[in-house]
């Protein structure tokens, strides 16, 4: 069976990419076909927290809503744009990033942006809640959880799966 590659990326790999992974993942291992065929993970830009799990604050509110983050942060590489099929980014300045480092052109349209499966919801960004309060937290996880939902309906219709 062919598998399909889901990376997410955001800058510290700490808040919101390590959450999408988690929420994905979630839906992807409730079901036995998607999760024999989706492979979900996620890097960040910056190696300032390389190795260590998401930020208290994002797990905290993450496990509110029952979704455990075990992600472990790391440096995207060039051995990613050839082993993701799909490379999420979480915001413009993300997106632009990885459209410059993308080894080649066919690469480069591997490189998505988050907020087009934010169908009906008023942001074309996930916003980083790393320097903010409680609340941009909250949001994160509202606007992954729809976002994620949107993919995952995708990925099954590309899998077959549906
Ligand atoms: P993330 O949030 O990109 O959603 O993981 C951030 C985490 C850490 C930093 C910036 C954003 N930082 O500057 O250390």
């Amino acid at each position: 069976m062919k598998q399909y590659h889901i990376l997410f990326v955001c800058l510290g790999n700490i808040c919101r990419s390590p959450l999408a992974e988690a929420i994905l993942r979630q839906l992807v291992d409730a079901k036995t076909t998607t999760s024999q065929c989706i492979v979900v993970d996620s890097a960040g830009l910056g190696e300032w927290h390389q190795g260590e799990l998401a930020d208290p604050r994002m797990r905290a509110h993450a496990a509110r809503r029952g979704i455990v983050i075990t992600h472990r942060a790391r440096r995207i590489t060039d051995k990613d744009f050839d082993l993701f099929d799909l490379i999420i980014a979480m915001d413009d300045s993300v997106y632009q990033k990885l459209q410059e480092l993308a080894p080649t052109l066919g690469q480069q349209k591997k490189v998505i942006r988050m907020a087009d499966y934010l169908e009906g919801m008023p942001w074309d960004h996930i916003p980083d809640p790393y320097y903010g309060g409680a609340s941009g937290f909250e949001l994160v996880l509202d606007l992954l959880s729809e976002g994620c939902k949107n993919l995952y309906h995708r990925c099954l219709r590309y899998t077959g799966s549906a």
